[in-house]
């Protein structure tokens, strides 16, 4: 079925920059620079440059970003990492290969992490707390910083929906020991494969990275010890370069689309919506996901499937400890719980255009209210500000 409104759109994208991708394509590949070369160099410079560290390391994608900043940090096996349920299993499965045990905590109102809840869960095996910037929102990071030095632990944040998103003027990623990042096609900024980064403010870190990325390799050519190949590779890093030029005119579209979702749909009270851009307050969200959590939430979807909208559910419907195989069942997480039952993506992408989330807020009023009336023109220009 070709959908009226996507969920994701590849292809108009690649139009748009179609002649500066070949280019870039034709120049790396006509200079054969395919591993570990200048273009991978000048992203992570660039990269590091736009999110405020010092370093940035590219690598295959995020989870082994995370799986490797979790080992670089020392964190291995007999600890225990602080993260959410709420969130893709990368998360839990790099803590997991880290060889530390994940312990898992409720979301707050906004679906990041509840911080509140986190002392309670010090133990003391903890040795790190890993905050999921979700949806493209940067968690509470001055309490949780706080926290993590009263009772010295590391955090290392996983960032992978958050690039470009802060909070109090910091971008998520430049916090914690580590930040991690995704450039799975489908995020903010998406390469045309796998692809992911680590930023640091941290040389020795950085370094580590470096080496555990490339097989334990040092610069001096000697081998660190036992290690991965978790490199990103050239091409992808040229393209994601070329890609990264553009991400705050792209990060701005989506917060207009997030505005216009606002604005169609903040009367619904049987709608629970992100924050909306123009009150962000102490937050820049970026909105990787547009998330939703809604009254009779499984036929509102099906109605929107049937009227030609792409709907996602966050991760198939279900947190990181309701797959039965992982054995987290255990954590009991009444506000994930309850979140996931009534959770749904509306599509949110650069290239949706006026009218299709005009017609998306109008088909979900549609379903509660069996009118067409009111609608989402006024566009969001306070949106574009940014704090
Ligand atoms: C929150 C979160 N963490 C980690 C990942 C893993 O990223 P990657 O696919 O680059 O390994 C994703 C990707 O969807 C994600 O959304």
């Amino acid at each position: 079925m070709a959908w009226k409104v996507p969920f994701v759109n590849y292809p108009a994208q690649f139009r748009e920059m179609e002649p500066e991708i070949m280019d870039t394509i034709r120049t790396v590949l006509s200079c054969g620079n395919l591993m570990l070369r200048q273009e991978l160099i000048d992203f992570e410079e660039h990269l590091a440059k736009f999110v405020g560290t010092k370093y940035a390391v590219g690598v295959s994608n995020c989870t082994d970003g995370l799986h490797l900043s979790l080992r670089a940090a020392g964190v291995g096996s007999g600890d225990q990492v602080i993260t959410v349920s709420h969130t893709f299993v990368a998360t839990v499965e790099a803590i997991h290969h880290s060889g530390a045990a994940p312990v898992l905590v409720d979301i707050g109102e906004d679906h990041n992490m509840n911080v509140e809840l986190v002392e309670q869960a010090i133990t003391p095996k903890t040795k790190a707390i890993l905050p999921v910037h979700l949806n493209g929102r940067v968690c509470a990071m001055d309490p949780l910083m706080d926290l993590a030095e009263k009772h010295k632990l590391l955090v290392i944040e996983d960032s992978a929906q958050a690039l470009g998103a802060s909070y109090r003027g910091t971008k998520g990623g430049g916090f914690g020991l580590a930040g991690c990042f995704s450039f799975y096609p489908a995020k903010l900024l998406g390469a045309f494969g796998d692809a992911g980064a680590v930023v640091t403010n941290n040389a020795v870190i950085a370094d580590k990275l470096r080496s555990l990325r490339d097989h334990g390799r040092t610069q001096s050519g000697d081998i660190a010890g036992w290690s991965f190949n978790c490199r990103l590779d050239n091409l992808q890093a040229a393209l994601l370069d070329l890609k990264l030029k553009q991400l705050p005119a792209w990060l701005d579209r989506r917060r207009e689309i997030a505005q216009m979702y606002h604005e169609g749909l903040s009367a619904l009270p049987q709608l629970v919506l992100p924050p909306a851009p123009a009150s962000n307050g102490l937050w820049f969200d970026v909105f990787q996901n547009y998330e939703i959590e809604a009254e009779d939430s499984s036929r509102l979807v099906a109605h929107l499937r049937s009227n030609g909208i792409e709907i996602m559910l966050p991760w198939g419907g279900k947190g990181v400890h309701q797959f039965q195989v992982l054995g987290l069942g255990h954590f009991k997480l009444p506000r994930t719980e309850r979140m996931f039952q009534r959770a749904l993506f509306l599509p949110l992408h650069v290239e949706l255009a006026d009218w299709q989330a005009e017609y998306v807020a109008e088909t979900v009023r549609l379903f509660y209210t069996g009118t067409k009336c009111s609608s989402t023109k006024s566009r969001a220009s306070a949106v574009m500000s940014k704090n």
